[in-house]
């Protein structure tokens, strides 16, 4: 039986996130049958028409509304997309996931942390990510900031916090790495540790 392999990239704004993933799936490409990349929100076209509102067109004064919003997003993008490249085997690249909710709306914008949690495993039925990598560092201001990045420092230190909590409870899932060191330092680190999950997961052939 083939459950493909789930790989979920996290962290704050602007530590290079983007970058890495499109070199693993480049790298990927040559070492198994499918890659798949994708970003939240988007990934859909509801996902893509949820991410234009929630980024850059109303900045929502709920909280919840705004957890709402990314949850809508990750439902369509789960069962459309993700689900079935898994169950075809695949290797799926999640450009941010369920956890970016718990880090930024919980603890962040001080969302209930069991509501997040709880919807959370409502829209990605139950999948968990096989390996959440967590590219930890200081944050830097993107030139065309988003409603997101526009915040203040003590809300990217909440939501810091809120990936350190996510981290030290699931020890097994979660890969920390040190943003600040050079991109192929970086490459290295998250390639051996995927080739060893591929290893032990058939999907991943
Ligand atoms: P994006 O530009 O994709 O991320 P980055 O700036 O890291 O490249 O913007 C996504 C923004 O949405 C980012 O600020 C985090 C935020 N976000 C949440 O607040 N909650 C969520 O559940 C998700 C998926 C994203």
């Amino acid at each position: 039986m083939s459950h493909g392999l789930l790989i979920t990239l996290e962290g704050l704004d602007g530590v290079g996130k983007t970058t890495q993933l499109m070199r693993l799936q480049a790298w990927l490409k040559e070492e198994t049958r499918e890659v798949l990349a994708v970003r939240e929100p988007g990934g859909t076209p509801l996902g893509e028409a949820l991410r234009q509102l929630v980024l850059h067109r109303v900045d929502a004064s709920s909280a919840l509304a705004e957890f709402l919003t990314f949850a809508a997003a990750r439902a369509e993008l789960m069962e459309s997309v993700v689900l079935p490249a898994l169950s075809r085997g695949a290797v799926v690249l999640m450009d941010r996931f369920i956890d970016s909710s718990v880090a930024y709306q919980a603890f962040g914008r001080g969302l209930d942390r069991e509501t997040v949690l709880y919807i959370n495993h409502v829209v990605t039925q139950g999948r968990m990510p096989d390996i959440t990598i967590w590219l930890r560092g200081e944050p830097f201001p993107a030139d065309e900031a988003d409603h997101m990045e526009q915040r203040d420092r003590e809300y990217f230190s909440r939501v810091d916090a809120g990936y350190q909590w996510l981290a030290e409870g699931d020890a097994q899932r979660w890969l920390i790495v040190d943003s600040r060191q050079d991109q192929d330092t970086i490459l290295h680190v998250l390639q051996t540790h995927i080739e060893l999950l591929m290893r032990s997961n058939r999907g991943g052939e």
